[in-house]
């Protein structure tokens, strides 16, 4: 368990990182941005799209169309304002002509997601849609059956509650799925009330006189005299990967306040 601001900070390391994804060649060279993912880097709900459409892809920001205002509609009506959740999507890059997002690239790009679930460490993740849904449920079982029902899943390290519904943008032009969005949002609520579901063991962090060492650990810029600054040290360690290109200079302005 981070504070908040490791949490942040961890995030904001990571985003940089996938501002040079280059691990799929086609969405590399077509994308205007890479969409990471906005919100509240300490949400206890999380939302996970498809991928980024043409506005989203413009603005650097996930769920800014039409569905994004849908999204907000239905988050409104139970309380909750975009700042108070984290949304992300399963591919950080819009697929061109908002294609469906390849396996090949699923599988490229799941790290990130993965990644953000682990250091968010949300009790609630609303999967929208099939591609997200399937994704982290690792099962084939579609959004027709599996919506508005809750469940507890392992993702990455943690138990989560996962709570699939339909995507938005497949509600759009349908008001009967509008319905059955909404009645299955309103069950968000409760379920964030729920609180964490139990951890295996290994996550159940040791109490002070289970740890062989109790001295406080030392604070993070804590410099021993002689040593690396960590400013230095944690440039030498972001350095890009091979799958990585150095980032573009600056981020879209939308970008900065992100979390
Ligand atoms: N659809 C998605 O799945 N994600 C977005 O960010 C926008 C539309």
């Amino acid at each position: 368990m981070s504070s908040p601001d490791e949490r942040r900070e961890a995030l904001k390391e990571l985003f940089h990182e996938a501002r040079g994804c280059v691990r799929c060649p086609q969405l590399a060279q077509t994308r205007h941005t890479v969409v990471f993912g906005a919100g509240n880097a300490n949400a206890d709900l999380m939302f996970v799209g498809e991928a980024p459409g043409r506005n989203e892809d413009e603005r650097g920001l996930p769920f800014v169309g039409q569905a994004g205002k849908l999204l907000d509609t239905l988050l409104g009506e139970i309380g909750l304002a975009r700042d108070q959740v984290f949304i992300a999507n399963v591919l950080k890059c819009r697929p061109p002509g908002n294609r469906d997002p390849h396996p090949v690239e699923i599988e490229r790009c799941q790290e990130y997601l993965f990644r953000q679930i682990e250091l968010i460490e949300p009790t609630v993740i609303c999967t929208l849609g099939n591609f997200a849904t399937k994704l982290l449920r690792h099962d084939t079982t579609g959004i027709m059956r599996l919506h508005g029902r809750a469940e507890v899943r392992m993702v990455g390290p943690r138990s989560v509650r996962l709570f699939p519904v339909f995507h938005p943008a497949a509600a759009l032009y349908t008001p009967s799925n509008v319905d059955v969005l909404r009645q299955d949002f309103r069950a968000l609520p409760e379920l964030l009330a729920l609180g964490a579901p139990e951890q295996p063991p290994a996550l159940v962090e040791p109490s002070v006189e289970d740890e062989p060492n109790s001295d406080p650990p030392a604070p993070p810029d804590a410099v021993a005299p002689g040593e690396a600054q960590p400013a230095i040290a944690a440039e030498v360690e972001a350095a890009p990967e091979p799958e990585s290109e150095p980032a573009p200079a600056e981020p879209h302005p939308a970008q900065l306040g992100l979390f």
